[in-house]
């Protein structure tokens, strides 16, 4: 019987190719550990079978660290996918978690970024009525149900402004009633009273509350209505004295870059934590924040990445930021995201959502994974990494179109350096080092220089890190 050793992964990892390099995903720490040329050679073969006995010294110390960190184990045959390990799933269908209802397309504000080109309030009778047909209460309330049949408890009221609806409260019971558990209203916060927010209190909603300055000045700017700023900080208190849970929305703008970084008088929670989406009135490049360091911000510059069993098989099958997710605009046209607009796969007057969702159109944005995405289908971290699909194609002009945001190039394995300030652990310039596996690091989100696209996603993950790298000393 033959007495070699093989190299096991183990069974909460898993390796995933690069063009250049590889990255084991480790669902037990959460960690994304990347690997460069040499390790991702040493790796792949020994995974294919080639024993332990056939490793340098400094091959062999790799190998330890990757025992070492849980990542691999030592076997007794060559096997790829030794006994124990769990099979690979099927691909599942997502269930639907999240709808928005966009219950008006108009708005008492005049946003200069306003994505779904809101017309004013004042503006509406010049509008055509066949131009803005808006759904009716009975069809939300079919929507809401709808919803619910199909196991969704999570639901955002916007708009437009939602709180111009005027039977916002009693669409929030029907969402209540049939047992939503997440129920948001996302305003500007301009029309709120002591009784609207006590029966909102009352419903158990959360709230949130576009605030785009501390000042009223540039924020006046940016909604175009001088006083909304005075309103919404009236709103602010009155929230606060309801103990109505709050979360902010703050779209990074020229106007208002200068008071939202470093220095800046605005809480944690207001630093620009949203990126412009060139869609709608966003679409005016006047608009784009110019500061090389807000500019930088937006960019994925260096590795910053975190898994999990789940996230990790979500995203081998599905878009992980539009899968199980549709929005309804006023006039019931069904959509991806808010920001998917162009992207209408049916309309709830004419389908059920549980026919929209088993629909081709849908299920092919669903499925839109970065398998199917330019260069990131080549690249190791395509299933831990972010993805907003309606940037990318505005930036690139092509829904299969790499981010313009990201820095990396899978076929080289560099991040390129011109436009980061961050440092990269993953950086093999730093050391001599033949072989590097590095945990890629998750940034700060508290870091107010940090920005993600994902910001719009009331899911996402928590952040937390440590850091790690392993690199050879040069053989002598
Ligand atoms: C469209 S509004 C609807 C709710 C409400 N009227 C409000 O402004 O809060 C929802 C959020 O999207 C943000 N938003 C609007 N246009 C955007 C764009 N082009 N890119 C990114 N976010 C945008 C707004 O600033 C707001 O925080
Ligand atoms: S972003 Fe919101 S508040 Fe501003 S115009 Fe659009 S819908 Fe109105
Ligand atoms: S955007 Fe694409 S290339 Fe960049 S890190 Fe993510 S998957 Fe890789």
């Amino acid at each position: 019987m033959s007495s070699e050793q093989f190299l096991w992964l183990n069974q909460d990892a898993e390796l995933v190719l690069g063009a250049s390099r590889a990255a084991i995903y480790d669902f037990k720490s959460g960690h994304v550990f990347s690997l460069n040329a040499v390790a991702r050679q040493i790796v792949t073969q020994l995974l294919q079978g080639a024993p332990l006995s056939s490793l340098s010294e400094t091959e062999s110390s790799f190998v330890q660290q990757l025992i070492n960190r849980e990542l691999g184990e030592i076997g007794s045959t060559p096997s790829l996918t030794p006994p124990h390990r769990k099979q690979q799933q099927a691909p599942f269908l997502p269930r639907l978690k999240f709808l928005w209802l966009e219950l008006t397309d108009s708005c008492n504000l005049r946003c200069v970024h306003c994505y779904m080109n809101a017309t004013h309030v004042s503006e509406l009778k010049s509008v055509p009525a066949r131009a803005r047909p808006s759904l009716t209460n009975r069809d939300w309330m079919r929507v809401i149900q709808q919803g619910a049949e199909l196991g969704c408890r999570a639901v955002q009221f916007t708009g437009g402004e939602p709180l111009l609806h005027p039977d916002l409260l009693a669409l929030i019971d029907t969402a209540r009633q049939l047992e939503y558990s997440y129920i948001e209203v996302f305003t500007n916060g301009t029309l709120l009273n002591e009784s609207l927010s006590a029966q909102l209190k009352a419903r158990d909603v959360q709230l949130a509350i576009s605030l785009h300055a501390v000042n009223a000045v540039t924020h006046d700017q940016v909604t175009l209505v001088p006083g909304s700023y005075a309103r919404a900080q009236q709103s602010v208190q009155m929230i606060s004295k309801h103990e109505i849970p709050v979360r902010f929305g703050t779209t990074t703008l020229k106007t208002n870059q200068n008071e939202l970084f470093a220095n800046s008088p605005a809480p944690q929670a207001l630093r620009g934590n949203n990126v412009l989406r060139p869609i709608g009135r966003g679409a005016n490049s006047n608009l784009n924040p110019d500061q090389p360091q807000i500019i930088e911000s937006a960019m994925k510059s260096a590795p910053d990445f975190q898994t999990s069993r789940a996230s990790f098989e979500y995203a081998r099958h599905w878009n992980i930021c539009w899968a199980g997710k549709m929005a309804i605009t006023a006039s019931g046209d069904v959509i991806p995201c808010v920001f998917g607009r162009e992207r209408v796969v049916g309309n709830v007057n004419q389908e059920s959502l549980h026919d929209l969702i088993s629909s081709p159109n849908l299920q092919s944005l669903w499925g839109f994974n970065k398998d199917r995405v330019e260069v990131c289908r080549d690249c190791e971290y395509r299933y831990a990494c972010s993805d907003c699909r309606p940037l990318a194609e505005k930036l690139n002009g092509e829904l299969d179109a790499k981010t313009a945001r990201c820095t990396y190039d899978p076929y080289t394995g560099e991040w390129s350096k011109a436009n980061s300030s961050f440092a990269s652990l993953d950086d093999d310039h730093q050391t001599n080092s033949p072989i590097v596996f590095s945990v890629t690091k998750i940034f700060d989100r508290k870091d107010p220089f940090h920005r993600s696209e994902d910001e719009c996603d009331p899911d996402r993950p928590p952040s937390g890190d440590e850091d790690f790298t392993f690199a050879f000393p040069e053989a002598t």
